[in-house]
């Protein structure tokens, strides 16, 4: 018997009684309906292998690969579903991606047309301090918003800023600057219908660079730090603290999540893998 325990806040349950590499398709349906319920889905005192965090992963849908490094290479070659995020440095070298920096709000990679719908993250080794990731309900913080801004937003697309990640580093092959007009990434609506519960939700992506198509730049930033105040202020989110062995999985469609810094004299890696999303998010 799977055992389902919510956090008590707006969002997230820790599941234990799960035997991940003999999942039958009852528990996994089990699993599937808890996450639309609670968004984040915390499975604590894993023991994961790459293949082993790859086949679970894929039981959501099909998998990203990752981006490739540098070195024109998969980080782990044999294994191209799995992306590595960590302060590591092996070499001279980074062996993963956000470092120890503050990652702000976001939902990942919301700047390409089909926005992948799930990541999961897997905690190997962990500060002892910092580096927790929070979590927040984007459909309370669409619910919580007063009626007069639904309407004012309802039809309103927002473009997605492609160019930099959630640490703040600008991604290989952009410039420093764009026009609102010509930023790179996809636009989509502010509000978005979940495909699978139907409810609505507040989409965001991030605040930088983001942009709303057919404002001026200037009217399109009062209207975004307006919002982004009411999500910023919003109750509705939750902390993950990591414990060495803990999964998490999030609904990359109505959450955002932001990860705490910490010391970079202390090591965090995680590995990752990323569900590919099917549809254009739509209102
Ligand atoms: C991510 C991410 C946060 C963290 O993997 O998409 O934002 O806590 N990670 O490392
Ligand atoms: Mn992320």
């Amino acid at each position: 018997m799977i055992k389902i325990e919510p956090t008590g806040e707006s969002l997230g349950a820790t599941i234990s009684n799960v035997d991940m590499a003999n999942l039958d398709q009852s528990a996994f349906d089990e699993i599937h309906a808890a996450w639309l319920e609670h968004l984040v889905l915390r499975f604590r005192g894993q023991t994961l292998d790459d293949t082993s965090l790859a086949a679970f992963s894929r039981r959501f849908g099909k998998l990203d690969n990752a981006p490739i490094g540098r070195g024109g290479d998969y980080p782990i070659p044999d294994r191209p579903e799995i992306t590595i995020i960590s302060n590591i440095i092996e070499d001279g070298k980074a062996i993963g991606g956000l470092g120890n920096s503050e990652a702000v709000w976001h939902s990942d990679m919301t700047y390409v047309d089909m926005p992948p719908k799930a990541s999961l993250l897997y905690g190997m080794e962990i500060p002892n301090t910092g580096g927790d990731t929070w979590f927040c309900n984007m459909y309370r913080v669409y619910e919580d918003l007063p009626e007069a801004m639904k309407t004012r937003i309802a039809g309103l697309r927002c473009k997605h800023d492609s160019t930099r990640t959630s640490s703040g580093s600008l991604r290989t092959g952009f410039a420093e600057q764009y026009s609102p007009e010509e930023q790179p990434g996809e636009d989509h609506p502010l509000i978005v219908r979940h495909p699978e519960t139907s409810r609505q939700a507040l989409y965001l992506g991030r605040r930088r660079n983001a942009y709303i198509v057919g404002m001026s730049a200037a009217d399109s930033d009062v209207l975004l730090d307006e919002i982004w105040d009411h999500a910023n202020a919003s109750p509705h989110s939750w902390a993950q603290k990591w414990a060495v062995g803990d999964l998490v999985l999030w609904d990359n469609r109505c959450t955002m999540h932001r990860r705490d810094g910490f010391d970079d004299a202390e090591r965090r890696l995680m590995h990752r893998t990323q569900v590919q999303g099917d549809i254009r998010p739509a209102t």
